[in-house]
C-alpha cells in the first residue's frame, strides 16, 4: 500500500523539448539549450519578437523540423524520427501553421477538414461526425461546400484550425491563430478553445498579443536573446526586464493593476483584472469611495 504521505510527482509532460538546439541549413543557431515542457491540460502562450524562433520552436515540437541537439520527448519517451515515431507524435500533437494557405489544399472546406481523419483510416460515419464537430466548433458549418481558395483570409484561418481540431489531438499547437481575425472571429475562436480545453485538450499558441496571452493562458513561454523563459503568465508578463528583452509591450491588465496598487486600491497579492470586464466586476464589488 502506498503511504498517504507519499508526495505525488509532477505529471510527465505530454511533449517536451530538453536542451534542444536548432539551426537552419548553413544558418546561425535559431534556438539553443531550450527546455520547454507542455503539461497536459495547460494553455500556453508563446511570445517573442519577429524572427525570435516561435514558428521554429512549434515546428520542432510537432515534428515538422528535427531538433539539432537535445531531445524531444513524448509522454516521457524520446521521439524517434522514423515513420512509427513521427506517426505517434503527429496523432498526439497537431500544428496549425501561421499562413492558412500553407495548410489548406483540398477543393472544398469539407474535403480539407475530412482529409486528416480519413487518413487515419476511420470509418466514414466517424469522419463525418468529426468534420461536423470541427466545423461547428469554428462556426464555419455554412462554409462546408465552399471552395477554399474563394474564402476570405479569416475564413481560411478558421478552416485550417478546423482541420487540426478534427484530428482530436491531445495537444493543439497554433501559430498566431488570431492574426487576421476580426474581434468577433477572435472571440469565437476563444470560445472554441475553451470548449476544447474543457474536453481535455492542451493548447499552445504563438501570439504577439500580450493582452490575449494574459487573458487566455495559464503559462507563458517568452523567447528573448537570453533564451526561452517559461512560467505563470501574470508573472512573466509583469517582468519589465523580460518584456524589454523580448520587445513586448506591457499588457493592459498589468498596467491597470500597477496603477491600482500604486493608489492602494488593490492589495499586492490580489489577482489583477485581465480584461475591462474583470475591471468592471472588481469595481462593482467595491464599496463606493463616497460611502
Ligand atoms: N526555412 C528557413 N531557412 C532559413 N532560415 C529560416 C527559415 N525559417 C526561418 N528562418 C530564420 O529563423 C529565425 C527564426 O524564425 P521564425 O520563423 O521561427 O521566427 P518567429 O518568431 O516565428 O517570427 P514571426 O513573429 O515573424 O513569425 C529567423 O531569423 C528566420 O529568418
Ligand atoms: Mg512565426
Amino acid at each position: 500500500m502506498t503511504s498517504p504521505t507519499t508526495p505525488t510527482s509532477p505529471a510527465t509532460p505530454v511533449v517536451e523539448l530538453v536542451q534542444a538546439g536548432f539551426a537552419y541549413e548553413d544558418g546561425p543557431a535559431v534556438l539553443s539549450g531550450v527546455d520547454f515542457a507542455v503539461a497536459e491540460g495547460r494553455a500556453i502562450a508563446l511570445l517573442g519578437r519577429n524572427g525570435s524562433g516561435k514558428t521554429t520552436l512549434l515546428r520542432l515540437l510537432s515534428g515538422g523540423l528535427r531538433r539539432g541537439s537535445g531531445s524531444l520527448l513524448l509522454d516521457g519517451a524520446e521521439v524517434t524520427y522514423d515513420r512509427k515515431g513521427l506517426t505517434r507524435l503527429r496523432t498526439t500533437v497537431q500544428l496549425v501553421v501561421q499562413d492558412p494557405d500553407d495548410q489548406l489544399f483540398a477543393a472544398s472546406v469539407g474535403q480539407d477538414v475530412s482529409f486528416g481523419p480519413m487518413n487515419l483510416g476511420l470509418p466514414e460515419e466517424e469522419v463525418r461526425l468529426r468534420v461536423r464537430e470541427a466545423l461547428e466548433a469554428l462556426d464555419i458549418v455554412a462554409l462546408e461546400d465552399r471552395p477554399t481558395h474563394l474564402l476570405s483570409y479569416g475564413q481560411r484561418k478558421r478552416a485550417a484550425i478546423a482541420g487540426a481540431v478534427a484530428m482530436r489531438p491531445r495537444v493543439l499547437i497554433m501559430d498566431e491563430p488570431t492574426a487576421g481575425l476580426d474581434p468577433h472571429g477572435q472571440e469565437r475562436l476563444l470560445d472554441a478553445l475553451a470548449r476544447l480545453r474543457a474536453s481535455g485538450t492542451t493548447v499552445v499558441m504563438a501570439t504577439h498579443d500580450v493582452d490575449l496571452a494574459l487573458r487566455w493562458a495559464d503559462e507563458a513561454a517568452v523567447l528573448s536573446p537570453a533564451g526561452l523563459r517559461t512560467g505563470p503568465v501574470a508573472e512573466l508578463l509583469g517582468d519589465d526586464a523580460l518584456l524589454d528583452a523580448a520587445r513586448l509591450r506591457r499588457p493592459w491588465g498589468t498596467s491597470v493593476a500597477r496603477l491600482l496598487r500604486a493608489h492602494g486600491l488593490l492589495a499586492p497579492d490580489a489577482p489583477e483584472p485581465r480584461t475591462p470586464e474583470e475591471l468592471d466586476a472588481w469595481a462593482a464589488a467595491r464599496p463606493l469611495a463616497t460611502e
